[in-house]
C-alpha cells in the first residue's frame, strides 16, 4: 500500500537526540541488559540519536571486570543483531564510554563510592549534571536500590538545570500493597514527572498507533462505544515457555499478574479511553486512569464463572511446566489467563471484554479484535449474509503489524449473496523501513524526559486494583480449577465457554 501523502517524510524535522548524561544500569550484568537495553543504545548511536556525551555506568554483583563486561555486551550484540552486521565502529566508540562497578542492592557503603564514580564520569564526559537512573534489577532489589540511589544523593541533578531520572523495570509490584509501598519508596526521593515506569509494549510502533487510528482518523472513533461495538477481544499468545532461568521468577507470578495487570490492561485503556485533549503526556496517561477505574473485574462468586486458568503439560516436543528449571513440581500457577471484564460508563456499558494470554500456546500472537454489532433486521436476508462472521476491526501487534477490517461485500455474480472480505494495511509494506524496538523507543523517550509512553504511578495502581480481586478469590477458592493443557494448543478448551452462547471460538485474525 503506497503512503498516501509521500511528501510527509520530507516535512517531518529529524528525530530529536538525546541530551548528554550519565546512564547508571543497575543489572547490567542481567539478560535484559544484554538483550535489549544496551542494544537499543547502540542503535540509538548508530542513527545519531545519541549524544556522544553518553557515558553508562553498569552496576552488578558479579567479580568481573569493564572489559569482560563490554566483551560479552559486544558479543549479545552481534547474536542478536539478525541479518544487519554490527557497525563495529560504533559499538567501540559506544563500548568505551560503558563501565563496570559492583554495588549488592543492600550495601548503602557502596553506593556512595558508585556516586563518586558517576561525578567523576560527568565531568571526564561532559554529561552537565544530567543522570538517568535505571533500574533493571531483580524485582526483589527494586526497593532497595532507589532507597540507596537516594542515601547516596544520586537522586539529585549533578549540577542546577540539570535532571535525575529514575526509570523502573517491570513488575512493578506484585499486588497493590507492593506497589504501593514501591511508589511511596519512589515518592520520597523522585518527583513523579521524573519517573518512568516500563511497559515496554508502549514503546511498541503499533501499540503507539492505536491512539493515531482513533483520534486522528474521523472514521473509527464514532464507532468504537456500546452502540455499534458487541465485544472486544484482544490476545496475546507466546510460543515459548520457560526458557533459561525464567521459571524461577515465573512460578511465583503467573500469567495474571505477569501479562494483563500490565500489558493487556494497557491495551484495553488504549482501545477504550476517552479523547485526550491533546497527544501531551498527562492527558493521555489521565484518560487511561479513568478508563481503568471504570473497569469492573469480576468479584466473589463471579471469579469463577468469568475467569479461566490453565497451565501447560507436554506436547509438541516441549516438556510439561512442573518440569522446567526453577518450577515446583506440584505448581498452581497458571501458565493461561482468560477474564471477561466490564467498563462501567456510558461509552461501554453492557460491551464485553475478554481477554487472554498464555505460554506454549500454538505460536507466538498478538491482536485485539473489535466485534461489531450486527444489524437485527437488515434488508439482506439471513441467507444471504454469513450470520457468524459481524464487520470487525482488527488490530494485528504480532507478526504481521498492521490493522484490516472486516466487512460484507456482494459476491459477483446473478445471486444477492454477501460474503465478508478484509481490507488490509500492512505496516511493513506501506512504510519503507523496519519499525524501531521497542526499548530505543523508551530509552530516547527517557532521556528527552517524555513519560507518554510511561506507567504513572496511579495508573500502576489502578490495574492492580482489577487484578487483586481475582488474584484473591482464586487463590481462597480454588476455583476456576486449573486446566492442564497442552503445549501448541490454543490453551484449555474451557477458554471458550467464557464467551457466552453467541461464539463458540476466540476470533483468530
Ligand atoms: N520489560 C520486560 O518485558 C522485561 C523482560 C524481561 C525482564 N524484565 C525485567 O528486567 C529485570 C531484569 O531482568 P533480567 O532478565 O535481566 O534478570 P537477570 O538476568 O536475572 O539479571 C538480574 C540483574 O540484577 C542484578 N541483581 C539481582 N539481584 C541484585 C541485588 N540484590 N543487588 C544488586 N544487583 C542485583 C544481577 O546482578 P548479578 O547477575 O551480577 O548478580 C543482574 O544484573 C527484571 O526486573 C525483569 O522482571 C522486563
Amino acid at each position: 500500500m503506497a503512503q498516501l501523502t509521500p511528501g510527509l517524510d520530507a516535512a517531518v524535522a529529524e528525530p530529536p537526540k538525546s541530551p548528554p548524561c550519565v546512564i547508571v544500569l543497575f543489572g547490567i550484568t542481567g539478560d535484559l541488559a544484554a538483550r535489549k537495553i544496551v542494544p537499543a543504545l547502540y542503535n540509538l548511536a548508530r542513527q545519531g540519536l545519541l549524544d556522544e556525551r553518553t557515558a553508562v555506568l553498569g552496576v552488578g554483583r558479579r567479580e568481573i571486570t569493564s572489559e569482560q563486561l563490554r566483551q560479552r555486551l559486544g558479543e549479545a550484540l552481534r547474536a542478536g543483531s539478525g541479518k544487519r552486521p554490527v557497525d563495529e565502529k560504533v559499538w567501540s566508540d559506544l563500548s568505551e564510554r560503558i563501565e563496570y562497578v559492583i554495588a549488592h542492592a543492600d550495601r548503602a557503603d557502596q553506593y556512595d563510592e558508585l556516586a563518586e564514580r558517576v561525578a567523576e564520569l560527568d565531568a571526564d564526559i561532559g554529561a552537565g549534571g544530567n543522570r538517568l537512573h535505571y533500574v533493571a534489577t531483580s524485582p526483589e532489589a527494586f526497593d532497595a536500590v532507589v532507597e540507596n540511589i537516594g542515601q547516596a544523593g544520586m537522586h539529585r541533578p549533578g549540577a542546577e538545570g540539570a535532571f535525575a531520572r529514575l526509570v523502573v523495570e517491570k513488575p512493578f509490584g506484585s499486588d497493590l500493597s507492593s506497589a504501593q509501598a514501591l511508589n511511596a519508596t519512589i515518592a520520597e526521593r523522585f518527583d513523579e514527572r521524573d519517573v518512568f515506569r516500563i511497559d515496554h509494549y508502549l514503546g511498541k510502533e503499533t501499540v503507539q498507533n492505536i491512539l493515531v487510528l482513533r483520534f486522528a482518523n474521523a472514521v473509527f472513533d464514532p464507532l468504537l462505544n456500546n452502540r455499534f461495538v458487541e465485544r472486544v477481544e484482544i490476545t496475546t499468545a507466546e510460543g515459548e515457555g520457560m526458557e533459561g532461568r525464567r521459571g524461577r521468577y515465573y512460578d511465583r507470578t503467573g500469567a495474571l499478574r505477569d501479562m494483563v495487570q500490565n500489558h493487556m490492561l494497557q491495551l484495553l485503556a488504549l482501545v477504550t479511553m476517552e479523547r485526550p485533549e491533546c497527544i501531551g503526556c498527562e492527558p493521555v496517561r489521565d484518560r487511561k486512569v479513568e478508563l481503568l477505574r471504570a473497569v469492573r473485574p469480576p468479584t466473589g462468586q463471579d471469579v469463577a464463572a468469568r475467569t479461566v486458568r490453565g497451565q501447560y503439560e507436554a506436547g509438541d516436543g516441549a516438556c510439561d511446566y512442573r518440569e522446567e528449571e526453577g518450577v515446583a513440581p506440584d505448581s498452581q500457577t497458571e501458565t493461561y489467563a482468560a477474564v471477561r471484564l466490564g467498563i462501567d460508563n456510558d461509552r461501554w456499558r453492557g460491551v464485553g471484554f475478554y481477554l487472554r494470554t498464555g505460554k506454549r500456546l500454538a505460536r507466538k500472537a498478538a491482536h485485539i479484535v473489535v466485534v461489531f454489532r450486527r444489524e437485527a433486521s437488515g434488508p439482506f436476508t439471513d441467507e444471504a449474509c454469513d450470520l457468524r462472521s459481524p464487520n470487525r476491526l482488527v488490530i494485528r501487534l504480532y507478526p504481521d503489524e498492521g490493522i484490516s477490517l472486516v466487512f460484507d461485500a456482494k459476491v459477483p455474480g446473478m445471486r444477492p449473496l454477501l460474503r465478508p472480505v478484509r481490507m488490509d494495511f500492512p505496516y511493513e509494506a506501506a512504510f519503507d523501513g523496519g519499525s524501531p524496538e521497542a526499548y530505543e523507543h523508551l530509552l530516547l523517550d527517557a532521556l528527552r524526559g517524555e513519560p507518554l509512553s510511561f506507567i504513572r504511578s496511579d495508573e500502576v495502581e489502578a490495574a492492580w486494583r482489577i487484578i487483586d480481586p481475582i488474584k484473591i478469590q482464586w487463590n481462597k477458592t480454588g476455583l476456576p480449577t486449573l486446566n492442564r493443557y497442552a503445549s501448541g494448543s490454543w490453551g484449555p478448551a474451557e477458554s471458550d465457554g467464557l464467551l457466552g452462547d453467541a461464539y463458540t471460538h476466540w476470533q483468530s485474525p
